[in-house]
């Protein structure tokens, strides 16, 4: 019989789309980026561009991480991990903001840059004026060899592969994994975490791919939801913590490929005005896993169910109290609170991948939108 497939099919591996690829691969490409980066009895973290320069780590006054769209979302990530965990204070900038902006960088300061591509221009801007500056630059990209790469003086790489479709998706996961393997391994130098904390957080980048095979389990039922919210005008998308950044990568995603009105914000900040907005028009993806804050996140999704909102919440396997309060849930298996961002942006990539189908855009190359943005 004859192969009837074009190239461009072959490609996308039998999916419709690179972004449902790259969604789907995302088990597999967690096992790259950790692959000889963890021991296999789960006792220790290696990072060899981290240890190489652990003295500096040790000893930095200040870590500032310079990104540009997913990437300065997976850098609030990392934010929250490095301060969490290694007790270092953490900024997290715009490139484009960061290079006009004459900052302050002292000798003692690690700027991190974080760039799929390795190629975005501002990033790479941000990466000489700090360099000028005296900072140590370190990066986290995915391009091997690619200008960002070259200009830092040690790195890390996100080892997931190429990615094609414009959505960024299995990078973020893969920058937030190591920016998890990072703060390990710097935590563990510096006693800043429990021998149990630091176990229970390895134990959770072991068991990721797993977690996301599961997670990926409910893909029926949120293209089946998608259905209901395809032609809504605006979406807000609330999450705290941890979860705030991913709140801000949500509405990223399904604005970049459905053209939808998506904003993210902290749930808590929703009193602050964006509350003025809910009615019953108004889809709200609400983030409620069970973390050391969620009590909180409740009453915040409570507020919005007064109001009308739809609910759409993402809740952890076995909730009952944001189940009987939100029109939809979507279920992720439990995992230490640090690493949830990591299987909660998997529904919505989903959420705003099928949305987006259902639309009938051009998923992989959104309009007005490039994969590296080597211009200004
Ligand atoms: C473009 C892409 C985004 C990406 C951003 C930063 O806008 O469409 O998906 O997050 O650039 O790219 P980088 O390669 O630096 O991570």
């Amino acid at each position: 019989k004859k192969l009837d497939m074009s190239i461009g099919q072959l490609e996308k591996g039998g999916y419709p789309h690179f972004m449902l690829k790259e969604i789907y691969e995302q088990p597999k490409t967690i096992i790259d980026c950790t692959r000889g980066r963890i021991s296999a009895d789960g006792s220790s973290v290696t990072l060899s561009g981290v240890m190489a320069n652990k003295e500096r780590f040790l000893n930095a006054n200040r870590i500032i991480f310079v990104a540009c769209g997913t990437s300065w979302h997976a850098s609030l990530i990392g934010e929250r991990l490095i301060e969490e965990m290694c007790r270092i204070p953490v900024e997290v900038e715009y490139a484009s903001e960061f290079r006009y902006r004459n900052p302050v960088i002292n000798k003692g300061d690690i700027v991190i840059a974080v760039s799929q591509s390795g190629e975005t221009a501002d990033t790479l801007a941000a990466v000489e004026l700090a360099k000028e500056r005296g900072a140590f630059i370190f990066g986290i990209c995915n391009q091997v060899g690619s200008s960002i790469a070259r200009a830092t003086d040690s790195g890390t790489y996100i080892h997931v592969g190429p990615e094609i479709g414009v959505a960024s998706t299995k990078a973020f996961t893969g920058q937030v994994t190591v920016m998890a393997m990072i703060a390990l391994t710097l935590a563990h130098e510096k006693g800043t975490v429990t021998p149990e904390y630091f176990s229970e957080v390895i134990r959770g980048l072991q068991r990721l791919p797993e977690l996301i095979e599961r997670v990926l389990e409910s893909d029926g039922r949120i293209s089946e939801l998608s259905k209901i919210f395809t032609y809504s005008r605006n979406f807000l998308y609330l999450g705290r913590g941890y979860n705030y950044p991913v709140a801000l990568e949500g509405a990223l995603k399904l604005k970049e490929i459905s053209y939808i009105h998506a904003e993210g914000y902290p749930a808590a900040e929703m009193k602050h005005g964006p509350i003025a907005l809910i009615d019953s028009e108004m889809p709200v993806v609400a983030i409620a896993t069970a973390d050391n804050i969620y009590d909180k996140t409740v009453s915040n999704i409570q507020t919005v169910k007064a109001r009308g909102g739809k609910i759409i919440a993402v809740v952890t396997e076995g909730d009952t109290v944001v189940r009987a309060i939100a029109d939809h849930c979507i279920e992720v298996p439990p995992i230490i609170e640090c690493l949830t961002p990591i299987l909660v942006s998997v529904p919505l990539q989903l959420l705003a991948y099928h949305i987006a189908v259902n639309k009938d855009r051009n998923v992989d190359q959104p309009r007005n939108l490039a994969k590296s943005v080597t211009v200004e």
